[in-house]
């Protein structure tokens, strides 16, 4: 079968991840989550005191990035291809909203991005990937064969992000879950080197009002139609 590209960008917190890894589990595509590889580098730059709330020493952070080795490697049990910091797992690290409420700033750098689109494109050079980020469809996979934008209501998509750090124990409040959603869109919208906007031939999916089923349904018909 003819394998493809899958570029699924958007704001944050609309489920492009859980729908990505289905897609990708469904056709048998490699999964790439490359908000994962921003939160890396993010929580990197958080161990080695390079970032704090009230401090950002990007020159340390951009003059050590050749330290920074992210990879993922699939865990059977999950399903899904977890990410790696120097070899240490740090997928359930990376998730907190700490890092949330700085992963913004370190992905407008551009040193930073230049690396990460990189190895992204390397990942994903022979076809028959999902790849799910901010600027998949405009900046890493220009000529991806299928492109998906997701977007819902800050309210939604801050609601089900508290839920997800509840259910992990994670002690927020969703008053600043939802500042953090509305904080991440305006920078990652706003910035100069490669904002989130939706590629020109990106199909845009709302899903508010939409059950995963839904929308997975949605996106696997969509999938068919290109391969
Ligand atoms: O997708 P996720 O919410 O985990 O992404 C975390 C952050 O990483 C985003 O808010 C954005 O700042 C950054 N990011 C990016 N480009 C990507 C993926 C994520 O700038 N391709």
């Amino acid at each position: 079968m003819n394998k493809i590209t899958i570029a699924i960008d958007g704001f944050s917190s609309t489920g492009k991840s859980t729908v990505a890894k289905q897609l990708a589990k469904y056709l048998s595509y490699i999964y790439v989550d490359t908000g994962a590889m921003y939160r890396a580098v993010t929580f990197y730059a958080m161990e080695n005191g390079l970032i704090s709330a009230t401090d950002f020493n990007s020159e340390a952070l951009i003059y050590q990035l050749p330290n920074i080795k992210i990879n993922f490697k699939f865990n059977e049990a999950l399903g899904f291809a977890e990410v790696y910091l120097n070899n240490v797992n740090i997928e359930k690290q990376i998730r907190t909203l700490e890092v949330s409420s700085f992963v913004s700033k370190v992905a407008s750098i551009s040193e930073v991005r230049r690396k990460l689109v990189e190895q992204q494109q390397e990942m994903g050079k022979d076809k028959g990937v999902v790849m799910d980020g901010r600027d998949i469809g405009t900046v890493v996979f220009p000529d991806a064969e299928l492109k998906l934008f997701m977007t819902a209501s800050a309210e939604t998509r801050a609601e089900r992000r508290y839920q997800e750090l509840i259910e992990r124990g994670d002690q927020v409040e969703y008053k600043d879950v939802l500042k953090n959603v509305q904080e991440r869109d305006y920078i990652d919208s706003n910035r100069e080197d490669s904002p989130l906007v939706k590629a020109d031939d990106a199909i845009e999916i709302d899903n508010s009002h939409m059950t995963l089923e839904e929308q997975f349904n949605k996106i696997f018909q969509l999938a068919k139609m290109t391969i």
